[in-house]
């Protein structure tokens, strides 16, 4: 597994981070006892394959993906990055709301945009009992909050990681100007990373790849397989359960789903067999190896899947094979509109 600095922080990171979404279950057709010690165990092979950060929120599944991944780290810690966020409450109606839906078991929950100094403390306090660590390594804003000055937000950043609970600043989901807003800011403190969706189909984060790469932040991109699109693992005839988000989600819309798969059949398996790699290998060798980002934050749920993925870490593709696929996504022009 390769290995970069994030940013101009302390941080050392493998090139595929764990993503814990999914095991929260929220969003992702719910959880049961046989999912969760399936994700703890793919955490486990994770960190022993090397892919030993772990990118997780309060929000995924409302604490329980943070609670699996302090089952998954107990007892060797010190050998794992935890990255968590702050920002997207659903236990306080102060802000805008963000998101508003329904939990799995059909409750009706509304998310809000709340990055207050005191709202990110407190998270931040609740994040690290349900962790069971006495720090987090990589705390992020989950997402710009329309009403809280980013300024009011960093400044209670920067106390956090001056009484030792937070270790590094990052965000996610800021556009340049806010990036920019928010370094300024934090003045001396480095702003390690900032996380947004980047993958072969969606590539709109390009222009702030240019602003962290000019001023030396860190990017761990998320969704880098368009939630499985990308492993060639979907068949444009399977049906996901409504409260899987899949199954409203514009890229798997079963036209796209078709063209995807054809252009992975025809272009990326060719490229996947020369190097002994799988169609998911390539794609997620390919944000990696994009200029600027540091790491590509990859879920999975079972520890097939983490195998397939922290392969990724050591397949290097040349200039000419990067090029041919990023080309071959390019032609297909694809309408991802809602
Ligand atoms: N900051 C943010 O706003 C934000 C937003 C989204 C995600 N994230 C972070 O980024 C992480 C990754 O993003 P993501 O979960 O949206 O998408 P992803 O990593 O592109 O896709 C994950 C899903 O793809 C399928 N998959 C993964 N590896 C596979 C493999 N080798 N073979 C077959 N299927 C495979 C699994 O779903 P099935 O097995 O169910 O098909 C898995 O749950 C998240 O866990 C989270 O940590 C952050």
């Amino acid at each position: 597994m390769r290995r970069r600095q994030l940013g101009q922080s302390d941080l050392e990171v493998p090139v595929v981070t764990f993503g814990a979404w999914a095991i929260g279950g929220w969003g992702w057709g719910g959880t049961d006892d046989a999912r969760d010690a399936a994700a703890v165990d793919a955490m486990k092979r994770a960190i022993d394959a090397g892919m030993d950060a772990i990118d997780t929120a309060p929000v995924y599944g409302f604490g329980h993906s943070e609670r699996l991944v302090a089952e998954a780290i107990r007892g060797r810690r010190d050998k794992v990055t935890v990255m968590t966020k702050a920002g997207l409450r659903w236990d306080d109606e102060r802000g805008e709301v963000a998101f508003e839906g329904e939990d799995d078991r059909g409750e009706p929950r509304k998310i809000y945009f709340n990055s207050r100094p005191d709202s990110v403390r407190h998270e931040v306090e609740q994040s690290l009992a349900r962790l069971g660590v006495d720090a987090i390594d990589l705390l992020q804003i989950h997402w710009p909050d329309p009403t809280t000055p980013i300024a009011d937000t960093m400044g209670a950043l920067v106390d956090l990681c001056r009484e030792g609970k937070v270790r590094a600043i990052g965000v996610s989901n800021y556009s340049s100007e806010q990036l920019e807003e928010a370094r300024v800011a934090l003045g001396d403190v480095p702003l390690a990373s900032d996380q947004p969706r980047y993958n072969l189909i969606r590539r709109d984060a390009e222009e702030v790849l240019s602003y962290t790469r000019e001023h030396g932040i860190g990017i761990v991109a998320y969704t880098p397989l368009e939630q499985g699109l990308l492993t060639g693992k979907v068949p444009a005839d399977r049906d996901f359960p409504e409260n899987d988000g899949r199954a409203q989600r514009p890229s798997f819309r079963r036209e796209i789903r078709a063209k995807v798969n054809a252009t992975l059949d025809d272009v990326v398996a060719p490229i996947a067999a020369a190097h002994g790699a799988t169609l998911a290998q390539v794609c997620l060798a390919w944000v990696i190896d994009q200029p600027g980002v540091t790491s590509a934050i990859a879920g999975a749920r079972t520890p097939e899947q983490v195998d397939e993925n922290a392969g990724a870490g050591a397949l290097e593709l040349t200039a000419a094979e990067l090029t041919a696929v990023r080309d071959a996504f390019t032609a297909l022009d694809l309408d991802l509109s809602a």
